[in-house]
C-alpha cells in the first residue's frame, strides 16, 4: 500500500469507494463531502435542466445507493486518524411521496454522529406545491472517537458560537456542475476544528474542488477524487487560482471572533446567551 504522502495536495480521477480502498489507514483528519444523491429525476423540470452530472447519471435503485453509501462512510473511518472528523452532507428526498432521510443510512454506518447541522439554503431547488419548500439540507458531523472517549475535544467558543443552522446560500449552478458548495462551507467547517496546522483534508466527490480549495486557502493539505475528468481539470485549475478565493475565506474567519468574551461578562454581570431560554436583547453575541 502507498504511503499517504503520494496522494497528498492531488485530485484522483476514479470511483471514491475503489480509491479510498487504496489509502492507508487513519492517515486523514478531516473529510467534507457531499456524494450524489440518487435524485433519480425522472423528468427535469425548468429548475433542474442543469442538475445533470457529466459522468454519471444518479440512478440507482435506493436499495443500492445506500448500501454503497455505508460502504463508503465505513471506508472512510478506516483511513480517518482517531479524533479526526467528517462533514457528510446529504438532504430529505422523497420517492414517489414516502422520505428518505439521509440518518436511515448514516446511523448504520461505523461512525459516531457528533451533531446534525441544518444547512438553510435559503433557496428551494423545487418550488411547486407538494410540500412546502424544502430549503434545508444536513451536515452530518461524524466523529471518529480516541479510545472509549465518544465525545471528543471541545471546540473553542469562537467556532461553537455558530448555531447548529448555517445559513448559506448555495453556489448558482453552472453549465460546468450542478452542485457545488458554498465555499463558506467547507471554510467553517474545517477551520472550527483545525485553525492552523497542516492536516490532511479530503473529498472523494470533490467535484469543483470547493472542500480541496477551501483547505488550500486555510493551510492544508489535501486529497480529491471525483469520477469526471471534466470536473478534475475544473478543480485543478481552481486551485491554481485559489488566491482568487482568498477574501471569501477571510470573511469566514472575521465571522470566527467574539467580542464580548464569557469570562468579562461573567464578571460584569452580563451572562446571557444568544440562544439561551432569558435572552431578550439581541445585542450579544458571543
Ligand atoms: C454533489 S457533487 C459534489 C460537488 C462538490 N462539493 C463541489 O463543491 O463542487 C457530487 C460529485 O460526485 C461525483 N461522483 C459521482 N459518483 C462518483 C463516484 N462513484 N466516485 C467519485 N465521484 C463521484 C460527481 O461527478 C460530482 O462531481
Amino acid at each position: 500500500m502507498k504511503t499517504i504522502k503520494h496522494f497528498l495536495n492531488k485530485i484522483i480521477v476514479g470511483d471514491a469507494l475503489e480509491i479510498l480502498r487504496t489509502l492507508p489507514d487513519e492517515s486523514v483528519d478531516i473529510t467534507v463531502t457531499s456524494p450524489p444523491y440518487n435524485k433519480r429525476n425522472k423528468s427535469h423540470g425548468w429548475l433542474v435542466t442543469k442538475e445533470k452530472y457529466s459522468n454519471y447519471d444518479d440512478h440507482l435503485p435506493e436499495e443500492k445507493y445506500q448500501e454503497w453509501q455505508i460502504e463508503f462512510l465505513n471506508e472512510l473511518e478506516r483511513v480517518t486518524k482517531p479524533g479526526g472528523s467528517v462533514f457528510y452532507n446529504h438532504k430529505i428526498r422523497w420517492d414517489d411521496g414516502v422520505l428518505i432521510h439521509p440518518f436511515e443510512w448514516v446511523s448504520k454506518s461505523k461512525w459516531i454522529i457528533r451533531q446534525e447541522i441544518i444547512w438553510d439554503r435559503m433557496i428551494a431547488a423545487n418550488m411547486r406545491g407538494w410540500r412546502f419548500w424544502q430549503v434545508d439540507e444536513r451536515i452530518y458531523w461524524l466523529h471518529k472517537p480516541i479510545g472509549d472517549y465518544l465525545i471528543g475535544k471541545e471546540i473553542k467558543a469562537k467556532h461553537a458560537k455558530f448555531s447548529s443552522i448555517w445559513r448559506m446560500k448555495p453556489e448558482p449552478r453552472t453549465e460546468n456542475h450542478p452542485a457545488p458548495f458554498p465555499l463558506g462551507l467547507p471554510l467553517r467547517a474545517i477551520y472550527s476544528i483545525a485553525e492552523t496546522g497542516k492536516k490532511v483534508v479530503l473529498d472523494p466527490f470533490a467535484g469543483t474542488g470547493t472542500t480541496l480549495v477551501a483547505a488550500k486557502l486555510l493551510g492544508h493539505k489535501y486529497i480529491g477524487i471525483d469520477v469526471s475528468s471534466d470536473y478534475v481539470e475544473i478543480a485543478r485549475a481552481r486551485l491554481r487560482r485559489y488566491k482568487r478565493e482568498l477574501s471569501l475565506a477571510e470573511e469566514e474567519i472575521k465571522r470566527h471572533k467574539i467580542d464580548d468574551p464569557f469570562k468579562a461578562r461573567k464578571k460584569r454581570g452580563t451572562v446571557t446567551w444568544p440562544f439561551g431560554p432569558n435572552n431578550t436583547s439581541k445585542k450579544d453575541s458571543r
